[in-house]
Order: structure tokens, then sequence, then C-alpha cells
């Protein structure tokens, strides 16, 4: 996201030629982004060659699967629907892991059906109803158990999965209980330790901390998995201050891990292959003035971008043409949703703004269009892709008609 001529480009392409064109809100992402990211998170972890599989909840969109496919990526799916999408995308589903505390019958047998990679099982219940349909199917199935290894991820609480505290995996007693009941099992065949424990770290140590965890577990297990899946969490820089993951550290203690345990590692990421790919255009409404600031409201809401009422998620908001003056007051954005959490922020020394001028909030491509609804009946948004310098159509914009 580039000014040139005051006006803000993505990959070049100026945002303001969308608005003439289409309605906002819009999702707008770039596959030169993607493709970008994807490239690094290879680098990055080049010398172990590991099968990356995408989390699909991230942005689970039809076309950006069908590019991430291209890139030869696998799919991380927490559901049947995904898991449908991902095949459909032509995800090869022996790069597919379906992971989930909560899977139904219905789902496993999906999966099963579909000859996936890994069901990553998450309690005994749930390996006990994989081994009833794996018999019935007279199919041996691959699966993972997913560790829960109490590791503080020094990320949001809410999206944190690897604390005792947190519903995810199994502690590591239930674990090795579990690895021996699964070796007795015919129709069962244990491939994988698997675990995620949060999402958003920007710190290298809980990555550390984990690493330790798992070596010493299967050491007690006395075990060889062929996989080692150590799910996603690669945070981004919202901030746009340089906060980054250590990714070289990540990448040297995965290293010596290998060293003693020859296995295979899975990766599940989600927002570091699509999350600063995106970004929501969105039109200023009204601008109204309040007691100590001024209300900037928008025609995006948190039912299109869901994050900072969810999570309290901070995202830069840009606007589409820049202009030098400085607003004296305080600028929030906000929403036209009835719910005081409808807001994305509030802003000092902003530009100042006008009514019917556009912003651009940034990297919204991963949990923006997955977690939107149609709350207050609001259809969701238009979504672009930038290919080439040309503008693709994804989804068009959910019309009122279909939500009656
Ligand atoms: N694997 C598993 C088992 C997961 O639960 C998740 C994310 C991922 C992989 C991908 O994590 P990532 O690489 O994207 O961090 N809605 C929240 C994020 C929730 C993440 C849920 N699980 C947000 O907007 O920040």
């Amino acid at each position: 996201m580039i000014y040139k001529k005051n006006k803000l480009t993505i990959d070049g392409f100026d945002i303001g030629t969308l608005v003439k064109k289409y309605k906002t809100p819009i999702y707008c992402y770039s596959d030169k982004k993607i493709k970008k990211n994807i490239q690094n998170f290879k680098n990055h972890f080049k010398n172990f060659n590991p099968l990356i599989c995408y989390a699909v909840k991230a942005n689970s969109n039809l076309g950006i699967l069908k590019e991430l496919k291209k890139n030869n990526l696998g799919a991380d799916v927490v559901s049947k629907g995904e898991l449908m999408k991902a095949l459909k995308a032509g995800v090869n589903p022996k790069k597919i892991v379906f992971s989930g505390v909560g899977k139904i019958n219905e789902e496993i047998e999906y999966a099963i059906n579909k000859n996936i990679l890994l069901i990553n099982a998450e309690s005994k219940s749930e390996i006990l109803e994989i081994e009833k349909i794996a018999k019935k199917k007279r199919k041996i199935v691959n699966i993972g158990i997913r560790l829960n290894p109490n590791t503080d991820a020094k990320t949001l609480s809410q999206i944190s999965t690897g604390k005792k505290e947190n519903k995810f995996g199994v502690n590591q007693k239930v674990f090795l209980e579990l690895v021996k009941l699964v070796k007795k099992s015919k129709n069962l065949y244990l491939k994988c330790l698997s675990v995620h424990i949060g999402s958003q770290i920007l710190n290298h140590t809980p990555y550390q901390n984990m690493l330790k965890v798992i070596s010493k577990i299967i050491k007690k297990s006395k075990y060889n998995f062929e996989y080692i899946d150590l799910g996603g969490g690669m945070g981004i820089d919202y901030d746009h201050k340089n906060s980054y993951l250590d990714f070289k550290k990540y990448s040297e203690n995965i290293k010596k891990f290998l060293k003693i345990h020859h296995c295979k590692i899975i990766f599940e990421p989600g927002r570091s292959i699509v999350g600063n790919s995106g970004v929501l255009i969105t039109k200023i409404i009204y601008i109204k003035e309040g007691f100590k600031k001024d209300f900037v409201i928008i025609d995006a809401a948190m039912n299109d971008l869901m994050r900072p009422a969810l999570y309290g998620a901070k995202h830069k908001i840009m606007p589409m043409k820049k202009f030098s003056k400085i607003s004296k007051k305080i600028y929030e954005f906000v929403g036209p949703i009835c719910e005081s959490t409808d807001t994305f922020g509030s802003f000092k020394n902003y530009q100042k703004l006008a009514e019917k001028d556009y912003l651009v909030i940034c990297d919204v491509g991963a949990y923006g269009m997955s977690l939107s609804s149609n709350y207050n009946v609001r259809p969701k948004p238009l979504e672009l892709l930038l290919k080439n310098s040309k503008m693709k159509i994804l989804n068009k914009r959910q019309k009122i008609s279909d939500l009656m």
C-alpha cells in the first residue's frame, strides 16, 4: 500500500478507480502479496521442507484457495464445509489435515471417504468415534493426536489455544494413554503429534517452549511419529512498526529438534499467508461532532470486519487520498451497526477528513471476510483479487434479497 501522487495504490493499481466502478465496502486482495508471503514462508523453513497446510479458516474464498493450491499448499480444515471447499479448489487430499475439538460423525465419515492425510483428534471420545467409523468401513485411518502443551503463546488471551485452561488438545498424561490406546487399534494408525498454541504470535520463545514440551513427551511415549504438526500462529505486523516473528530462530530451533526426532514437519499457517494481502475499502457516510472527538461514520461495520469488536484488534486505516491538512480533533472510526463495539479505533493527528471521502482498512486478508456476518441484515461485501494488474471479481456483493 503506497501513495503515488497522493493516491493510494495496491501493487501500482489506483484504488480510486475501484470506488468509481463499485460500491463500497469492498474487500480487495493482492495475488502478488500472497505469492510473496508463501515464498517467504517456504524460504524460512527450506532446510527441512515442511508440508504447508494453509489454515482455510483465515480466508476461505474459493478463488484464493485456488491460488494457494497453484502454489502447492495443502490445507488445514476444521469443518466439512472447509474440507469440501479445499477439495473443490483442487487441493490434494494427501495434503489435507482435519483439526478441531468437535468433529461430528458426518464430518469424520466424509474425511475418511476422501482419504485425507490426517484427522487430528483432540479427545479419547473422538478417537473412539473415528475408530468405530473406520471399523464399519473396514479401513485403517491415519490420525494425529493434539497435545495441549500448556505453553503461553504471549498473544491476546482470546486467541491463545495452548494453555491448560483452553479447550484444545489433551494434556500430557492423557496423551500418553491415548498413544497406547491407538497402538492397539486395528483400524487406526497413529502418524502425528499435533499442537497449535495460538495466533498472532510475534515472540519466538513460546514456540521454543512448545518444542521442548513436545520433545519430552515424544521420548516418554517411545513412539516414532511420522509427522509433527506444529500448527500455525505466526503473527503479522498490524501496527506497521516492523514487529515480526523471528522466523530464523524458530527455524533453527526446529532444526535442532529434528536432529533428535526424525520426522516430517507440518505447518498450518493462515494469517501469515493472507493477512497483509487484503484491504477493506470503505466510504465515509457522515462525520458527527461528539463530546471530545468526532465520529467518522463509515459504511463498513463490525459485520464486515469483526476483529476490532471481538478482540479489540487494531488495524491501520489510511485515507485513499492524502492531504497535508491535519485535524485538530480526535477521530473515532465507527460503523453503522447498533453496538458500541462497532468501532475501528480512535486516531489523533489524523489528516482532515470530509464526508464522502474513502478510507482503506489494512491487513484484513485473514479473519476479515471469513468472520463476517449478516448482522443487522447487512449484505456481505464484494471481494476482488488483483492479479497481473487485472482486477478479478472473486465474490459478488450479497443482495439484500438473498437475505429475505
Ligand atoms: N491451526 C489451528 C488448529 C488453528 O486453530 C488455527 C487458528 C490455525 C492453524 C491458523 O492460525 P494462524 O496461522 O492464522 O494464526 N479470529 C482470530 C484468529 C483465530 C485463530 C484460530 N485458529 C483473529 O482474527 O485474530
